[in-house]
């Protein structure tokens, strides 16, 4: 049971990763709670936060890992992934660099992950789009050759945060 004796019918596991500053934790603030920091600290370590929602009838609780971009913050990989059926590969549209290492992320997710885990590439912090550095075109490429989702966000203004969790969830459902 939930919050207000709701009646629970499903808990998935979903995870984020991508690299430090890309906007992880605010991405999870915002979807959790609405709420968005400008002077959000890096994680250390793992963090979780949950959400009940209603899916095809079904009230689905959604436990969102997050953890550290930062490797020398990182805790055991392992059991970050152990039985999640969703994760979050994100990535910031204003930093190059962040996108050049999404198939080092998406490597390490294969090799650690469920083979059936459902996967979204997303490209976080498109408020700044006048700092743009990685064209959409590159990243729909990327996901369509991977076999990935993929959407643009902002936790800054909420643009399809919402969306990028439903668009996995709804999937493992
Ligand atoms: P680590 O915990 O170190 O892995 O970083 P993280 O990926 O969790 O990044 P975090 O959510 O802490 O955000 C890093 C910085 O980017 C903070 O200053 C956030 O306020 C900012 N930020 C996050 N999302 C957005 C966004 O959509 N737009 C803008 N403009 N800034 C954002
Ligand atoms: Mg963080």
């Amino acid at each position: 049971y939930g919050d207000g004796n709701q009646k629970i019918d499903y808990v998935f596991k979903v995870v984020l990763i991508g690299d430090s500053a890309v906007g992880k934790s605010q991405i999870l603030s915002r979807f959790a709670r609405n709420e968005f920091s400008l002077d959000s600290k890096a994680t250390i370590g793992v963090e979780f936060q949950t959400r009940t929602l209603v899916i095809q009838h079904k009230s689905v609780k959604a436990q969102i890992w997050d953890t550290a971009g930062q490797e020398r913050y990182r805790a055991v990989t392992s059991a970050y992934y152990r039985g999640a059926v969703g994760a979050m590969l994100v990535y910031d549209i204003t930093r190059r660099q962040s996108f050049d290492h999404i198939p080092r992320w998406l490597e390490e997710l294969r090799s650690h992950a469920d083979k059936n885990i459902v996967i979204i590439l997303v490209g976080n912090k498109i408020d700044l789009e006048n700092q743009r550095a990685v064209p959409t075109e590159d990243a729909k490429e990327f996901a369509q050759k991977e076999g990935l989702f993929f959407l643009e966000t902002s936790a800054l203004d909420s643009t399809n945060v919402e969306s990028a969790f439903l668009t996995i969830l709804t999937e493992i459902f």
